[in-house]
């Protein structure tokens, strides 16, 4: 194959500042991939000044020239897809050519009422914290083939056959278990053909695309959203999304080959965040927890929720380093430390019994260990304007190096502040 296939992931639990590490490799990128997850993701792009925030669309819409893909394993919510777009058209930035795979699914309005009512029914303590997207119950359809994909917005045969059998289920639930109303069918139905029509021009072979533009050369990047330990399989089971956000899930997701993907880069944040419920061992729950959110401006950009805040885990990075294959660590908001007396990392995860244990994505596991930090020289200055490696205050490097020789992966990039220029490249 004459192009080269990157493969972006989160390392953590998703708000590692993928979009920025996408924006730092776009310019040598042909196509940008999208390939799990939908409008949960909150992807935040700073360029010349102006704010970006992508649900859904993959970060590389900025640049001309470039084919931007909705793979197959994305849920697509069409009333965000097509607003996103509009602003970008409105903002004169509409620069890239749109591919969206036909058979991603359809998140269709009642996925979003039951993803709420959901959440309601598991009640205290049981529940996710779900964004309230819809994407748990759209991934359950079509787990349970019975979901309406983005072609069969197209069809409107297709689309009047599966929206009746779909809401005359929905509506069960919803009247007989939740005691809601029932939703009406003309609307619904409506909507999603106008949404057909919409998006049609848009819609094509995902898989074909990338694969015809690899053949002629072109490079393929692919930009996961959330993160490895909202994997669904391999995440904190049940806390955790519907998708598969780990390295594997591009090739799922997008209709690949394993062998055609070259390197995997994992993103990590410098310290640890998390939205919603679940485990988080290292999460600071004091004072440092509130400085680390203020000074990241750690809120969700799809929920505006106050994110979880806690110190590097390196126990759990060396399971997200193991389970995406990863080869290359970029490194976001390094910046944020600044200031801090000294950084705790964890080091380990230690039983009632004294005994070092690895990572596993099991919540009740991850709620009984006992994290082991370690701590690090803190350093005074503020990174912003650093641009080399060898520059930034030793400590900084120091902590830098500790998190290569910990998880045995070079790191490639350091972000050190929020502009898109803001970035230390070592071998990208
Ligand atoms: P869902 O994906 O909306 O079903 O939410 C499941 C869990 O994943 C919740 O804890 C969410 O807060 C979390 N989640 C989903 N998308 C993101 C994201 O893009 N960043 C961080 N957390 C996310």
């Amino acid at each position: 194959m004459k192009g080269r296939v990157e493969v972006i992931v989160g390392a953590q639990w998703g708000d590692e500042g993928k979009g920025r590490v996408v924006d730092a490799m776009a310019n040598t990128m042909d196509v940008v991939v999208r390939f799990q997850g939908g409008a949960n993701a909150g992807h935040t792009v700073i360029v010349e000044g102006e704010k970006y925030i992508f649900h859904l669309l993959p970060s590389g819409m900025l640049y001309s020239g470039k084919t931007c893909v909705i793979g197959n394993g994305v849920v697509i919510d069409p009333q965000q897809l097509l607003e996103e777009l509009g602003d970008l058209q409105e903002r004169g930035k509409d620069r890239a050519r749109l591919v969206i795979s036909g058979a991603a699914h359809v998140v269709m309005p009642y996925h979003k009422v039951l993803d709420g009512m959901e959440e309601r029914l598991r009640g205290f303590g049981k529940k996710i914290g779900t964004t309230r997207r819809g994407i748990g119950p759209c991934y359950m359809d079509k787990v349970n083939r019975c979901g309406i994909r983005v072609e069969d917005l197209l069809c409107e045969d297709a689309l009047r056959e599966k929206l009746s059998f779909n809401l005359e289920v929905k509506n069960m639930y919803l009247t007989r278990i939740y005691g809601e109303a029932p939703m009406a069918f003309g609307e619904i139905f409506d909507q999603a053909r106008t949404w057909g029509e919409k998006l049609g021009p848009y819609v094509g072979d995902a898989s074909l695309t990338v694969f015809e533009a690899l053949v002629k050369g072109s490079n393929v990047l692919f930009e996961g959203a959330q993160g490895t330990l909202l994997d669904l399989d391999h995440g904190t089971y049940p806390f955790v999304t519907s998708s598969s956000p780990v390295a594997g899930g591009a090739c799922v997701g997008a209709g690949l080959g394993p062998s055609l993907v070259g390197r995997v880069t994992g993103v990590v944040k410098a310290y640890c965040t998390r939205v919603g419920e679940g485990p988080f061992p290292t999460e600071h729950k004091g004072d440092l927890g509130d400085a680390l959110r203020e000074r990241g401006c750690e809120f969700g950009a799809t929920t505006g929720r106050p994110r979880r805040c806690g110190w590097l885990d390196l126990v759990a990075l060396k399971y997200a380093v193991r389970v995406n294959g990863i080869h290359a660590l970029a490194l976001t908001k390094l910046d944020v430390l600044s200031g801090f007396e000294s950084i705790p990392v964890c080091v380990s995860y230690r039983s009632d019994e004294g005994e070092d244990l690895p990572f596993r994505g099991n919540s009740p596991f991850l709620d009984s260990v006992e994290p082991v930090f370690r701590n690090m020289d803190g350093w005074k200055r503020d990174l912003g304007e650093y641009r080399s490696f060898d520059d930034l205050p030793l400590a900084a490097r120091e902590y830098i190096r500790f998190i290569e020789e910990w998880t045995g992966v070079p790191v490639v990039l350091v972000g050190v502040g929020p502009g898109r220029d803001q970035t230390i490249v070592r071998g990208l």
